[in-house]
């Protein structure tokens, strides 16, 4: 199953940026991805009220645009809410669901993360679903039985045929924002093992993208692209600036290059 899928590189920028930086940001970021080469695809997840900034800046460029969570209905009477149908509007097609952030700070269950997961495909956008494992789980040794059920969740609730859409971001609780990225070989493992699972759902679904995230930086990122599972990262604090943001799209580019 060493088959050469393309490489993906999302931003995710959390709740960070005003107009006059992102403007800043997502021109040089264009400009820049725009020169590199390879079977790339690059894409960026802005907070809501930023969307129409993405769109009027980023169509026509190489990169796409998307948002960091969804509402889990289509519309109605939930102050507050974005709805998938709502971000289309915006030429957007990515919607990052079950990020840990949301699980740990909004008490997301992996059920409410399937029914989004759900309401975004209906919606015709990508989800990106994450699964990670904090720390205390690791030590544990309960890694495998927490990502897998995390997946399974999603899984369940969707056709062959819309599993076969989602893209799967691998993110450890204890790396994000830590600096302490895991390593290749740890990101390799499971990420095999979650490839494991999606080829248990159907044979389309096994080469759906699975991105790596947790402290991705331009030093670390090709030794983690590099690994035969691992398709692109899901990228936090590195995805602000643009040098940095633009190095790991370059190194994705630089291993599609030389397996390809
Ligand atoms: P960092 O790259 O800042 O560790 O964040 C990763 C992340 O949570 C992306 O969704």
């Amino acid at each position: 199953m060493s088959k050469q899928r393309a490489k993906l590189v999302v931003g995710n920028w959390k709740m960070h940026g005003r107009l006059a930086e992102n403007a800043t940001l997502l021109q040089a970021v264009a400009q820049g991805a725009s020169a590199l080469p390879g079977d790339l695809r690059v894409g960026v997840c802005v907070p809501s009220p930023y969307l129409a900034q993405a769109q009027s800046l980023l169509a026509g460029s190489r990169i796409v645009w998307g948002v960091q969570d969804v509402s889990a209905f289509t519309h109605g009477a939930y102050t507050g809410e974005v709805a998938a149908p709502m971000v289309v509007d915006f030429g957007a097609s990515l919607a990052i669901v079950g990020h840990s952030e949301r699980r740990a700070y909004h008490r997301e269950s992996a059920e409410l993360v399937a029914v989004k997961t759900q309401r975004v495909l209906e919606a015709g956008l990508t989800p990106i679903v994450c699964v990670g494992e904090t720390l205390e789980e690791r030590e544990a040794g309960a890694t495998e039985q927490v990502v897998g059920t995390q997946l399974d969740e999603v899984l369940a609730k969707l056709s062959v045929q819309d599993a076969a859409r989602i893209v799967v971001a691998y993110e450890p609780v204890w790396a994000i924002g830590t600096g302490k990225s895991a390593t290749s070989e740890q990101a390799q493992a499971v990420h095999a093992f979650l490839r494991s699972r999606l080829a248990a759902k159907g044979a389309e679904v096994a080469d759906v993208p699975l991105l790596y995230g947790g402290s991705v930086k331009p030093e670390n990122a090709e030794e983690l692209f590099r690994q035969p599972d691992i398709d692109g990262g899901l990228i936090g604090g590195a995805s602000l600036k643009d040098q940095d943001f633009l190095a790991i799209c370059k190194a994705a580019a630089a291993v599609v290059g030389v397996a390809g």
